[in-house]
């Protein structure tokens, strides 16, 4: 982890100013994949690899933006109509205007980036850039950040600015995560219940190192919403209630399956399903029911394979390398998939163990060395310095 004063002496030295430094936290999902914008259930916990944002205030109308991990500024003024570059810095000046747009007085600033989240591998690079960026634009002008209102002007900041239709699930975790917790989330009422990880366990993370295209993932990523819409508009005509697939149940969706074809079908049925199966994981980890978490990652794993279709070969491979260890406790992909990471729950006395089989097995299998991070749940966004 990077001492945040670390990032003060560069800052000084490109700026000439001394800065207020704040971090967002990156996230693992344990379980409830693609429901988020089906208004479910998810249940993800912030990890210990942050996006520190370092930031002082100008005198002139510019956005001076840093990027350590890519030794790379860009300069936005703030008096013309922003507009979208497709570039890392969409994120934070979207989030700038999406908190002008909610009335916050802002100026310009120098927004000094460093992040040790890994980029492209779903574990939300981008909610933990733009949460730290809202955090420290908030800051240096002054204005208190209310966690809930930032978690939703970032989501909309991605929405709308950068052109990815996400869940609230990224934003709300990397503002509200909880030390040895993850969060029961209802994405409909924005509910949470603190839900403490077992002691024995460990998060532990396998990057595949496959990583899908920016603008690849975002079609893929947005054809299931679009999906999901669709299924909703056909189910509606006999059913009006349903307003969103988190009203839908496994009954109600047998006996209208007529209504939709054979693709939408089981895109809901992955919703519905995913939708049960994190409540039931809630209720295993506080009964310590280790073998029912085990069953559960298990069929969320082969839902999002078979049925919502976002996984792939190298992902699949992780989980079963995985499953062929003692003192796993649960193997499955995790976040929007199309490669990224697997996310296993390892009984720590056999995390090294773990590792060096991961390491090996696919290294051998696909000729690629994976990286594997052994985190622990943190809490959410904060100033540190
Ligand atoms: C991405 C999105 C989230 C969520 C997950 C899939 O991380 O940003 O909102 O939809 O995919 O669960």
């Amino acid at each position: 982890m990077v001492d945040p004063s670390i990032l003060a002496a560069p800052f000084v030295k490109r700026f000439g100013a001394a800065p207020q430094i704040y971090r967002a936290p990156g996230r693992v999902n344990l379980i409830g994949d693609h429901t988020d914008y089906n208004e479910g259930f998810v249940l993800p916990a912030a990890i210990n690899f942050f996006c520190y944002a370092a930031i002082s205030a100008r005198t002139d109308k510019q956005l001076v933006m840093f990027s350590e991990n890519l030794s790379e500024t860009i300069m936005a003024p703030l008096s013309k109509s922003i507009g979208r570059s497709s570039k890392w810095t969409d994120y934070p000046l979207g989030v700038f205007l999406q908190l002008q747009n909610a009335g916050f007085t802002l100026g310009g600033a120098n927004l000094y980036i460093a992040s040790e989240v890994p980029i492209g591998a779903g574990l939300s690079s981008s909610a933990a850039l733009e949460v730290s960026a809202a955090y420290a634009l908030l800051g240096v002008f002054g204005h208190q950040a209310d966690p809930l209102q930032v978690a939703k002007l970032c989501q909309k900041a991605e929405n709308d600015f950068v052109g990815a239709n996400c869940g609230i699930m990224d934003q709300f975790v990397a503002c509200h995560g909880l030390a040895e917790h993850a969060l029961l989330l209802d994405c409909r009422s924005l509910q949470f219940q603190a839900i403490r990880i077992p002691d024995s366990l460990r998060i532990v993370i396998c990057n595949t190192m496959v990583e899908h295209k920016l603008v690849a993932e975002q079609n893929d990523y947005n054809t299931r919403r679009a999906e999901c819409e669709e299924a909703i508009r056909l189910l509606a005509q006999d059913m009006p209630h349903v307003r969103a697939l988190r009203d839908l149940t496994r009954n109600d969706l047998e006996t209208h399956r007529d209504l939709l074809p054979g693709t939408l079908y089981k895109r809901c049925r992955h919703v519905v399903t995913e939708n049960q199966r994190v409540e039931q994981m809630a209720d295993a980890l506080q009964r310590n029911d280790l073998k029912q978490v085990r069953k559960l990652m298990a069929e969320s794993h082969r839902s999002l394979r078979d049925d919502y279709e976002v996984s792939c070969p190298e992902l699949d491979l992780m989980v079963m390398l995985a499953d062929q260890k003692p003192g796993v406790h649960g193997a499955r992909m995790t976040g929007a998939g199309f490669g990224g990471c697997t996310v296993n729950l390892v009984e720590h006395t056999h995390v090294d163990e773990f590792r060096r089989h991961i390491a090996e097995q696919y290294l051998a299998t696909t000729g690629h060395n994976p990286e594997i991070y052994v985190c622990e749940a943190v809490g959410g966004a904060a100033r540190v310095l």
